[in-house]
């Protein structure tokens, strides 16, 4: 399996572009299920998850051509089933049984199981398609759904799921008569998804708001449209701009969505200004310690929970950074402790008392944005870093070591060993 190896101490500075969204162009490829004939989809990021959902898409007899540009037909679709070796490796694999069940009247799709950051449900899923008419059944591991044709229904989500939201809107496109979604997510990949879908001819509104309004339609169109920025690996640059006393431009990116983010870096010390699609962000020096706690859009996302702590690993005080989105997701500080942070863990919040430095090690990535910070950590210590179990960051960040190695950092992979 590749390492990445990275020698600390290296001040950032340059270009970067960033990639298509991951979370973005996964419920856009998707989308496709819903359709009989050729979409055209742009920005999509050259990613191990992006090439998980092309297999899954293609076993359901979906024909996929092109890299950053993709055309997508699912007008042959001739299997409904999303089987557990890959589920296993991407839970939102699960995303294919909404649409499945919209448009062909079935789907088996493999129920995903616990992962590195928690057990991670979809009871909210299936309680939602049962809601919409479908007969839905666990069975064998797998998750059983059939309906002749889902019927609107309002719904109100216990909990503001991403997937879930994503999931149930897309069934709803084709469902007879009016879908009320209450409770549903805000992130900025949903109101993408949604815009993709009423390109499609979907009717949808109030998608990034609390409630979501669908009336069904018998049947969609081709669509051509592009996935958003990746708003997580933005704020990633960011921060590694921030630990490193760097100066960095992040250009290809959208600053809205990185609002929170761009204001507790500026707490901690770091001049960022706003330039249309483009943010410059430079390290103050001294890292001021901030207080992060994460929430569903527009709150704090949990997928920069990770980086951030990297970041106040370094602080020049306390930090308390508290996760309420995932039960479990603190599996990167026992590596970032292996290279000197001071952090306690009570309960769901993370107490990091900031060092002056940290200390290269060797460390193991656990899921895909603990690698992420392990790799920030890596960028700022003294030493030298080798990381291992890189395919987890391969999952969602394109070509990391090479976007860092342009801004001089000095990163490396070594293949297979
Ligand atoms: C999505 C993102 C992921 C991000 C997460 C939270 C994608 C592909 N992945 O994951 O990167 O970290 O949102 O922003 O977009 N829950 C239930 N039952 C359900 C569904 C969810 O209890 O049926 C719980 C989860 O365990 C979690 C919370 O709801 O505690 C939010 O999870 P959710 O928004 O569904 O995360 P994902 O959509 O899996």
């Amino acid at each position: 399996m590749d390492k990445i190896v990275i020698v600390g101490g290296r001040r950032l500075q340059g270009d970067v572009r960033i990639s298509g969204a991951k979370n973005g162009a996964l419920p856009v490829l998707v989308s496709s299920l819903l359709v009989d004939g050729w979409n055209t989809f742009h920005n999509i990021p050259d990613l191990l998850d992006i090439k998980t959902i092309r297999k899954l898409l293609g076993s359901l007899g979906v024909k996929i051509e092109g890299e950053e540009t993709v055309r997508i037909n699912a007008g042959g679709i001739t299997r409904c089933e999303a089987s557990y070796d890959l589920v296993r490796t991407m839970r939102a694999s699960i995303l294919v049984l909404g649409p499945l069940v919209a448009r062909m009247g079935e789907a088996r799709v493999s129920l995903p199981g616990g992962c590195a950051i928690g057990a991670r449900p979809v009871n909210l899923h299936i309680q939602a398609l049962r809601d919409l008419g479908a007969e839905v059944t666990l069975k064998d591991g797998y998750v059983e759904a059939k309906a002749s044709r889902l019927r609107g229904a309002t719904l109100y989500f216990d909990i503001s799921t991403v997937t879930g939201t994503e999931n149930i809107m897309m069934a709803a496109t084709l469902a007879e008569g009016t879908t009320i979604l209450k409770n549903a997510a805000h992130e900025p990949e949903i109101v993408n998804l949604a815009e993709v879908l009423i390109g499609m001819g979907a009717r949808i509104r109030g998608a990034g708001t609390d409630v979501i309004v669908i009336d069904g339609v018998k049947s969609l169109h081709p669509v051509e449209a592009a996935v958003i920025p990746d708003r997580i690996e933005a704020g990633t640059f960011l921060i590694a701009a921030g630990m490193t006393g760097g100066d960095v431009r992040i250009l290809g990116c959208n600053p809205l969505h990185l609002d929170v983010l761009i204001a507790r870096l500026r707490d901690a010390g770091m001049r960022i200004d706003v330039d249309g699609e483009a943010l410059r962000a430079a390290g103050g020096g001294t890292v001021k310690s901030v207080d992060v706690k994460t929430l569903p859009y527009p709150g704090f996302p949990t997928d920069l929970q990770a980086q951030i702590m990297a970041m106040m690993a370094l602080g020049n005080g306390l930090s308390v950074i508290t996760e309420t989105v995932f039960e479990n997701r603190f599996m990167h500080v026992s590596e970032m402790m292996r290279m000197g942070a001071d952090i306690v863990i009570q309960g769901t919040s993370a107490i990091v008392r900031g060092v002056a430095k940290l200390r290269g090690a060797p460390v193991m990535a656990t899921d895909l944005r603990a690698s992420a910070s392990l790799i920030l950590a890596g960028l700022a210590a003294e030493g030298t870093t080798t990381l291992s179990r890189v395919y987890h960051i391969d999952r969602g960040y394109q070509q990391i070591e090479k976007k860092l190695s342009a801004l001089g950092a000095d990163i490396r992979r070594i293949a297979g060993f």
